[in-house]
């Protein structure tokens, strides 16, 4: 043992994107349409020569360029191969690639490198013929960082490099790519990973691992990495140095500053029964915990997307949702206007939070709001609502078992307007639902 790895043994730990990047279109996951293309083309030796791959950070652009590389270089297991869709993995091409450190294959920053001279130079070298390879390909990163005389100067060889030569570019703004670029380019757009992609990616990479895991907690992590695949894996490997290497939901909560999602249900609960003073006994558990209001209201938003999908078609929510049963729960027990409107609170709420005095008191205005325009319910049953408008929408759109009721007292009442509909709550109801105002002061003088 060298006397380094003596004294530095975790320089040996290689983190999780870096290690699991994938080595051929095979494990690559998601952008089947981008595989397919690229597949053919090498299939049928129609290549072309410049390539321009767009999409939000970690999805896979460096990762395909780099795939590409190969397959155009691959020399095959016997050293006899060609171009091919499936490259070999072993061949001299394929590991220095992989490895970076094959002198065909040349990654240019752009961000670092975007003037002129930087360009000037690189096209200069594009002359030469590669030094052990098929073809010289360059990659240039964040294409959309190299200045407008830097675009300007490679537009010609962009057009018309020589016959070894191959141009990769990426960016994560295609927007700033000047139109003349654009159209010198084949351009593939990489999607996001649906969260789905990133569990299941997840999955496998803890099993090779050896890691146990919590489903639902993947599902956070993958909700955390909002559609990029590098930091769901960045998000695991701290998850696995926070839990001591087991991932479970509980220790991913702690570490996302997640919401256990009982705390929202408990809020819907307490708007469905009209109860202020449980909305704000909620708040202040939250406060306890010291959780993010900011994220509290998005997961909030969340939940009133998915009960507004439930509500609107039933069944399209994926069965494993750890929340499922709530969710059908409160889409039976809101119109489908009200979950409309709260989800509208909810997102200007969280807009207006850096405007509100203080965080606190931004999040429970929004509960309260959301309690001011929660309608009227029927006497004598706490336990359903009376949508304000019409009755019949919200009970073809709630599903059939649990159908909104429709009371006649209703019909009497002014429409549509929930404002309207509150005063009247409030002047008619009794102690069973106390005004919101009540509610709110009575609890804000006992926190006092
Ligand atoms: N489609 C994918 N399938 C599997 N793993 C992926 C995918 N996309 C990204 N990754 C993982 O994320 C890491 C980073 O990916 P990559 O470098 O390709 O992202 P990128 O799109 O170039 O991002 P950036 O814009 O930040 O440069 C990879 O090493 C790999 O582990
Ligand atoms: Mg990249
Ligand atoms: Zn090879």
């Amino acid at each position: 043992m060298r006397l380094l790895d003596f004294i530095v043994p975790s320089m040996s730990y290689q983190v999780l994107a870096r290690k699991y990047r994938p080595k051929n279109f095979d494990s690559l996951v998601g952008q089947d349409h981008v595989v397919r293309a690229l597949t053919h083309a090498l299939e049928n030796k129609r290549l072309h020569h410049a390539y321009l791959f767009t999409g939000t950070r970690g999805v896979g652009k460096t990762t395909l360029s780099r795939i590409l590389a190969k397959a155009l270089n691959c020399q095959g297991t016997d050293g006899q191969g060609d171009i091919t869709a499936h490259p070999c993995g072993v061949c001299d091409a394929c590991t220095s690639i992989d490895a970076g450190r094959f002198v065909d294959y040349i990654e240019m920053d752009a961000a670092s490198n975007r003037g002129v001279d930087e360009m000037a130079q690189l096209l200069e070298q594009a002359i030469y013929a590669p030094s052990n390879a098929r073809f010289k390909v360059y990659m240039i990163d964040e294409v959309h960082m190299l200045t407008s005389h830097a675009f300007n100067a490679m537009l010609k060889t962009l057009e018309e490099p020589p016959e070894h030569v191959k141009f990769i570019l990426a960016t994560t703004d295609p927007q700033k790519i000047p139109v003349t670029v654009l159209s010198r380019c084949l351009q593939f757009n990489l999607k996001q990973m649906p969260p789905g992609h990133i569990v299941s990616h997840l999955e496998n990479i803890l099993s090779q691992e050896q890691i146990s895991y919590d489903t639902p907690a993947l599902r956070l992590l993958a909700q955390g990495a909002q559609g990029s695949m590098r930091d769901a894996l960045s998000l695991t490997d701290q998850a696995i140095a926070y839990s001591a290497g087991k991932v479970t939901l509980d220790a991913v909560q702690g570490m996302l500053g997640a919401l256990d999602h009982t705390y929202l249900v408990r809020l819907m609960d307490a708007l469905a029964v009209q109860e202020g003073e449980t909305l704000l006994a909620v708040a202040d558990d939250m406060a306890a915990r010291s959780l993010s209001w900011s994220a509290a209201l998005q997961d909030l938003g969340t939940l009133l997307n998915r009960i507004a999908i439930a509500q609107a078609v039933p069944g399209a929510l994926p069965d494993d949702l750890p929340e499922l049963d709530d969710i059908q729960r409160l889409a039976a027990q809101f119109s489908a206007e009200d979950i409309q409107l709260f989800y509208q609170i909810v997102v200007h709420g969280r807009h207006e939070l850096g405007l509100a005095p203080d965080e606190y008191a931004g999040f429970t205005m929004t509960l309260l709001r959301m309690l001011a325009f929660t309608p009227l319910r029927a006497h004598g049953d706490g336990n359903k609502l009376v949508p304000p408008a019409s009755a019949k929408l919200s009970a073809a759109a709630t599903k059939p078992k649990a159908s909104a009721p429709v009371s006649l007292a209703i019909a009497s009442k002014p429409e549509n307007n929930p404002l309207t509909t509150e005063v009247s709550a409030s002047s008619t109801t009794t102690a069973r639902s106390p005004s919101p105002a009540a509610n709110c002061n009575k609890s804000s003088s006992k926190k006092n």
